[in-house]
């Protein structure tokens, strides 16, 4: 018997895709606050509702404005949001109609808004009956078909004219689930062969030194060892920064923007020795890197700091290594987090780009001679990347890119780009630059 504080998944995503479109809220911040309310067999379901809305919804709102009269109002954005969730199930799950119909009459009745159940059953059967001719107009009209705004849209299609749509596609994809193994403490083969006892189907992760590649993504509780630090979720994308950084023993190296702590994890575990000064403007971050660590069993210094501002928080002594894993529009990461499309306005774009721009100039006389800056961002926009990294080499005379033995991905002018849907990984940027 569901406790009274339970709520239906239905009910449970509405409220969340309603915070998401409505207010503006982090869809990963929002479920984490509305997953304890439901029943945990029903969680994943509540999930993949408001991942999979959120992936469709200019597809979703395109239709949802042609079957109602007028827009919901504010007050019932959560009744909007049931109505782009009944769309999303008849569309793309393998519900059967009339569960997907009933269900979200239903979660309306749980919500204390009867009202709105025979609206939402009006609107969901006439989709049913219209879905020929709603579906030929969605297909003329490029938002809707391709997932994206136009504003998005234009940016991808005027930084890469010959791939904008495979990257507008991959984007509307639900990722793979990827793992790095901890080296410290065991090779990637036998946390295979654990996975493989353990029941989960998985295969070495090409061009990574320590990645895998579950077969379907699973909840970590199934990863044998993963709590005792075994293992990490982690992109393949990701996991090449820290071959790139080239470490070495007894290197002093800044993670100048480092939360959640994923590579600060990864450069350790290369190097557990190595003093790692791992940075991040958010202080209520910081406890992230710190329980990542916590759980590999590896150390660095923490500050909560702005990495920008060195006098706030340097103490003089120069770093071998410096990683700038910059905040950036997260353009190449939708298909993880797709409230990214909904969160991001397009003046977003130049300002991220001022703060990569002040971090590279001043951090850059934080590197020691002959040591290494790499500067990453999991973006696909060419302002954030390899127009970023021109510019920076024109101001630095004596900074030098170098062009690794085996590139991370495809070869830019400047750095390095994974695109979106261009292997199985996310899409993310790469430069690294040595200090003469
Ligand atoms: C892309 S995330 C870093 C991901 C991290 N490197 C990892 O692998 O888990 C960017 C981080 O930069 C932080 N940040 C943004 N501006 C910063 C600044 N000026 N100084 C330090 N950290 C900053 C953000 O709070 C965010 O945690």
């Amino acid at each position: 018997m569901a406790k009274s504080s339970t709520l239906s998944a239905r009910s449970a995503a509405a409220e969340v895709v309603a915070a998401v479109i409505g207010d503006q809220r982090s869809l990963t911040a929002c479920l984490s606050q509305c997953l304890d309310k439901v029943d945990e067999r029903d969680r994943g379901f509540c999930q993949q509702l408001c991942y999979g809305v959120l992936r469709c919804y200019p597809a979703l709102a395109f239709l949802a404005e042609r079957l109602l009269k007028k827009p919901f109002r504010n007050k019932d954005k959560d009744i909007n949001a049931l109505l782009l969730m009944g769309l999303y199930q008849l569309r793309e799950l393998r519900t059967p109609a009339h569960a997907a119909i009933s269900e979200t009459v239903n979660a309306a009745k749980q919500r204390r808004k009867q009202w709105a159940g025979g609206l939402l059953n009006a609107c969901l059967r006439n989709y049913q009956r219209q879905s020929a001719e709603l579906e030929a107009a969605l297909a003329e009209h490029a938002e809707a078909r391709y997932g994206h705004a136009d504003w998005w849209l234009k940016h991808y299609q005027q930084d890469w004219p010959e791939n904008w749509q495979q990257i507008c596609e991959a984007n509307n994809q639900q990722p793979p689930m990827m793992l790095r193994v901890n080296r410290q403490r065991l090779n990637r083969q036998a946390y295979l062969d654990k996975l493989a006892e353990a029941g989960v189907d998985a295969q070495i992760l090409q061009d990574t030194d320590d990645g895998i590649l579950l077969s379907t993504p699973c909840d970590v509780g199934r990863l044998p060892g993963f709590f005792d630090g075994e293992a990490s979720v982690q992109d393949g994308a990701a996991q090449k920064v820290a071959a790139l950084l080239d470490i070495r023993p007894e290197q002093r190296i800044l993670d100048a923007c480092a939360a959640p702590g994923g590579k600060t994890g990864h450069m350790l575990e290369v190097e557990p020795g190595n003093t790692v000064v791992a940075l991040d403007i958010a202080p209520q971050r910081l406890s992230q890197i710190d329980d990542n660590l916590t759980r590999l069993k590896l150390a660095a210094q923490l500050k909560a700091a702005d990495a920008a501002d060195t006098a706030s928080w340097w103490d003089g002594e120069k770093f071998d290594r410096i990683l700038i894993d910059a905040p950036c529009t997260g353009s190449g990461v939708i298909r993880r987090h797709p409230d990214i499309k909904l969160l991001r306005r397009p003046e977003d774009i130049p300002a991220l780009a001022r703060q990569q721009q002040q971090l590279l100039d001043n951090l850059w006389p934080l590197l020691k001679a002959d040591g290494l800056m790499v500067y990453t961002t999991c973006s696909a926009f060419k302002q954030e990347n390899e127009q970023q990294i021109e510019a920076f080499l024109q101001r630095h005379p004596d900074a030098e890119e170098l062009r690794p033995a085996t590139p991370p991905a495809r070869s830019r002018p400047f750095g390095y780009q994974h695109l979106p849907g261009s292997d199985v990984m996310d899409g993310f940027y790469y430069a690294c630059l040595r200090r003469r």
